[in-house]
Formats: structure tokens, C-alpha cells, sequence
């Protein structure tokens, strides 16, 4: 377990910064939240089902909108489905070695189903539940990657499913009204990768007003940080195919070539074959 004295090592290992808090003790669990890293590779042992169960439960555990609980988790733990979305994916191997894959939908299906059952119309077809069905499911799934943590387990998001939804969708029998949000492996780590450094928190966290004025100072000096620590391969970078590779990208800029490339622009369209007017 972590004391109060491993704090500050906790905070510099996060931001890369020496202080980039007040100094105040550490409480264990607040510790293992500050350590969390993905894990991309997993040794060859088994997850029981009891220990998933108790996983799933802490999950449910999260705080849900209005209590409407609008999402829903498909659990793969079966190696030929898991190896087939890992092969549609092509460039994430580490999904495969996971002995389980779990799915986390947004799910309007459900609150459908209900009003049906009370003889009345679902009236709630709209942008505002599709956000609410994305923010439950993400908290679900922030429940279970803390408490899979805490177990001694390790996890890694797979947003890529959704490059891969009109056959992710049909494998996993997912009806009208449900999408997956996110896949996320889960196994027993085959070592712990390094903890990714993030951003200050003078970028992040606004106090009592918004204001970014200071951005480009602040992101300089980040990206100086991670390059000093680890900096990027230029054959990994974002959108090489796009953008010429070479050595020295920062992060920011490695985020620009992602992000000025269009991702998955067909989501919204398949969510509308899928029951979800998005008004
Ligand atoms: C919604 C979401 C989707 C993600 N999708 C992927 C993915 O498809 N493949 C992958 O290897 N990692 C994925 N990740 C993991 C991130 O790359 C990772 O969290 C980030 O690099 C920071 O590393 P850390 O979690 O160890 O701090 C995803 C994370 C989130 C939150």
C-alpha cells in the first residue's frame, strides 16, 4: 500500500512536475488512482468469474443519470470472438491476450422498453439522451477500470471498436437503441508500463472562470517534459501516411496531426440506422 509519503513521488510521476499540488497526505485509495496506467499485455491466468462479478458490481456502483442506469456491458470471454474484433482492428494485438473483453454500450433501448411496459411513448429521442446513455457507460466503465486496478488487474479502453461497428454491432447481437462505447481488456498484467505523463493542472483546472490565455507557454513546456522522458517515435506518430514523420514531435503536435485528420465521421449516420435521431 501506498502512505502519505509516497505522495509527492505519485505527483511528479504524473505531471513530471516537482509540486504541482499543495502537499497533503495521500489517502491509499486516492494513491492507486494517481498510479493507474493502462495495460496493453497480460499473462496467461485466468479472471474468475466471481472476481468479474464482484468487478461488475462495483461498476453498477457508479452514479447513473437521474438513476435511469441507460447503459449496458456485454462481457466476451470467448478467445475466437475476442480474436475476431482484434483482427478487424489489425494494429492492436494485446486485445487477443486478454481473457476477457468487456463492451460498454450506451443503451436508450431500455428506457424505450420501460415506457412501453407503462403503456406510454417514449418521448426522448434526442442528442441530450444519447450524451447521458455515453456519460453513464463511461462512468460505469471508470468504476470498473479503478476497482479491476485495486484487484491487482489491468485494463486498457479500446475505443477502435467503434472503426468497426458494423460488425462489432451484429457479433455482439446489440439491437436498436444500443451502441458500444468502448471495448476495454481486462487480464492480470504481464508487467506495468510506465505512468503517462498528463497535463499540468493550470491547464485544466479553471478557477472560478475559464481562461486559457497562458496555453501556449504551458503546452511548451509539457511537451518539452514528455520529450525529455519519452519522447515520441517518429515511425509511431499520428497520421504518418498524412504528415511527413520525423523526430522531435511534441505532444501537442502529434494531438494536431490526429485531430485534423477526420475520425470515424460515419458515427452519427450509423447511429440513426440504429434508432437514435440525435435531435
Ligand atoms: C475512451 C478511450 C478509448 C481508448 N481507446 C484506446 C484504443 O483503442 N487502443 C489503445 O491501445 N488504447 C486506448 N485508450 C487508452 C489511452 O491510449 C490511454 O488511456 C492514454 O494513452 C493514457 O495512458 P494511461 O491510461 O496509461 O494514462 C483509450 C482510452 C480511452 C479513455
Amino acid at each position: 500500500m501506498t502512505g502519505p509519503a509516497d505522495g509527492a513521488g505519485l505527483l511528479q510521476a504524473r505531471f513530471g512536475i516537482a509540486a504541482p499540488c499543495e502537499a497533503v497526505a495521500v489517502p491509499d485509495g486516492v494513491a492507486a488512482l494517481l498510479d493507474r496506467r493502462v495495460a496493453r499485455r497480460y499473462r496467461d491466468e485466468p479472471v474468475t468469474d466471481a472476481l468479474l462479478d464482484l468487478l461488475l458490481a462495483a461498476a453498477q456502483s457508479a452514479p447513473t443519470k437521474s438513476d435511469l442506469q441507460q447503459y449496458s456491458v456485454v462481457v466476451l470471454r470467448d478467445p475466437v470472438k475476442i480474436k475476431r474484433i482484434a483482427d478487424w482492428i489489425g494494429t492492436m494485438d494485446w486485445i487477443a491476450t486478454a481473457p476477457v473483453f468487456l463492451i460498454w454500450c450506451g443503451d436508450m433501448r431500455r428506457g424505450q422498453r420501460l415506457c412501453e411496459l407503462h403503456g406510454m411513448a417514449h418521448a426522448n429521442n434526442n442528442l441530450d439522451t444519447f450524451l447521458n446513455t455515453a456519460v453513464d457507460a463511461t462512468l460505469a466503465m471508470g468504476g470498473f477500470i479503478a476497482a479491476a486496478e485495486a484487484a491487482g488487474l489491468g485494463t486498457c479502453p479500446i475505443s477502435y471498436v467503434r472503426n468497426h461497428i458494423e460488425k462489432v454491432a451484429p457479433l455482439l447481437g446489440l439491437p436498436s437503441g444500443v451502441y458500444p462505447l468502448a471495448g476495454l481488456t481486462l487480464g492480470w498484467p504481464a508487467f506495468r508500463r510506465p505512468v503517462s505523463m498528463r497535463l499540468p493542472p493550470a491547464v485544466v483546472v479553471h478557477r472560478e472562470r475559464y481562461d486559457d490565455t497562458a496555453l501556449p507557454e504551458h503546452i511548451a513546456a509539457y511537451d518539452d517534459r514528455r520529450r525529455a522522458r519519452e519522447p515520441l517515435a517518429a515511425a509511431g506518430l499520428k497520421n504518418n501516411d498524412v504528415y511527413p514523420p520525423r523526430d522531435g514531435v511534441g505532444w501537442s503536435e502529434n494531438c494536431a496531426r490526429q485531430l485534423s485528420v477526420p475520425e470515424r465521421y460515419g458515427f452519427a449516420a450509423w447511429l440513426r440506422t440504429r434508432g437514435f435521431d440525435l435531435a
